[in-house]
């Protein structure tokens, strides 16, 4: 006779035999009863822990303190077997139990079949809408539309622009570089393609999908489109940007929208800045306005004058020219002016996204 009472033993048994049909029965249940079992046999899993485990475990070892030292060995060999063996249960089980949720949750409940949506005719993208009406404010400024290419070398996308390959600046640019060349990260490769074979007076722009080395979040994608516009001729100054982008604002977001300029760096313009234009929202009314955060003023856009070096690597006389450059995040725009909390909703292709915009 050892220390574990039978009828301790043939209750565990038969507890353990109960709970393991219990999981096997588990098969055959349907997706909502499923989850209910799993519950229940984690239930009884907790109970084996506190009954069995702590509960009468634990007595045991209490007792084997008090019995004879020449049997203690013996005993407390009993105690630790079958200590193992309920642990070894728990595992068993546990993994079952775990394997069960991980099937409901991947399990496939969704519907493949193709969604027909009656009467609802197919439309532009949003991005293209977006990109349209751009378009059409910079052509009533006088602005040409040039196309532009993605696949592009380091000296169109960095040196052309002022980036040297050591400068700190190509971390902000980092991109996908390939044996043929790279995936440009702005549109102001084009100012270089364009002014290679073109001269001044030019007033253009271009637009177009660039690529960056970011992980998808709420506000960064690896894959995004620009908007790039440049104007050069003799006598070009700060005002004349100014005054064309306060145009291209109250065109597109309204005329009681105003801007304010902020000084930045960018190697390819200087002066630069940063252009915010007031929130169209709450004008700064509101300070948990989810468009301004509350400071009134949104930044949209990099903006400056073309710097003289960029000028002469596409052998224009900065003595007699001088030009502004801007550039602006299409999405961004988009965003804004649509109030899309999220940039990745543009590329998932949702129909029902799709739908929402005229
Ligand atoms: N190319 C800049 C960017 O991607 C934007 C910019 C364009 C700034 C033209 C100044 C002039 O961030």
């Amino acid at each position: 006779m050892g220390i574990i009472k039978d009828d301790v033993l043939n209750k565990y048994n038969n507890f353990i035999s109960e709970l393991k049909k219990e999981i096997e029965e588990l098969e055959h249940k349907p997706n909502q009863e499923l989850k209910e079992k799993i519950n229940n046999v984690k239930k009884k899993v907790e109970l084996i822990k506190s009954e069995f485990l702590k509960g009468i475990v634990s007595q045991l070892l209490r007792e084997l303190s008090k019995t004879e030292p020449s049997n203690k060995k013996e005993f407390g060999q009993e105690i630790n077997k079958f200590k193992e063996i309920i642990e070894n249960d728990i595992r068993k089980i546990t993994q079952k139990i775990e394997k069960k949720e991980r099937e409901l949750k991947y399990r496939f409940n969704f519907d493949l079949s193709i969604k027909f949506l009656p009467d609802t005719p197919g439309k532009l993208h949003i991005l293209t809408i977006v990109q349209k009406n751009l378009m059409n404010v910079f052509a009533e400024l006088g602005f040409e539309i040039i196309d532009g290419i993605e696949i592009e070398d380091e000296y169109h996308n960095f040196e052309a622009l002022n980036i040297p390959a050591d400068h700190p600046a190509r971390d902000m640019w980092d991109t996908f570089y390939f044996s043929g060349g790279i995936l440009r990260t702005h549109t102001s490769n084009m100012q270089i393609r364009i002014l290679k074979t073109r001269k001044p007076p030019i007033k253009a722009i271009s637009l177009g999908k660039c690529y960056r080395r970011d992980n998808m979040d709420a506000t960064h994608s690896f894959q995004f489109h620009q908007l790039e516009g440049f104007s050069i001729d003799e006598k070009i100054n700060f005002l004349d940007l100014v005054r064309t982008l306060y145009k291209f604002v109250h065109k597109y977001f309204g005329p009681n929208t105003k801007v304010n300029f902020v000084p930045s760096y960018f190697p390819f313009t200087e002066p630069s800045a940063e252009m915010s234009i007031s929130c169209f929202y709450c004008s700064g009314q509101k300070n948990d306005c989810s468009v301004c955060k509350g400071s009134g003023w949104i930044e949209i856009l990099g903006c400056g004058m073309i710097n003289p070096i960029v000028l002469k690597n596409v052998d224009i006389d900065p003595e007699k020219f001088s030009g502004f450059a801007f550039g602006m995040g299409i999405e961004r725009i988009a965003m804004l002016k649509y109030k899309i909390p999220d940039i990745r909703m543009f590329y998932q292709n949702y129909v029902e996204f799709n739908q929402l915009w005229r």
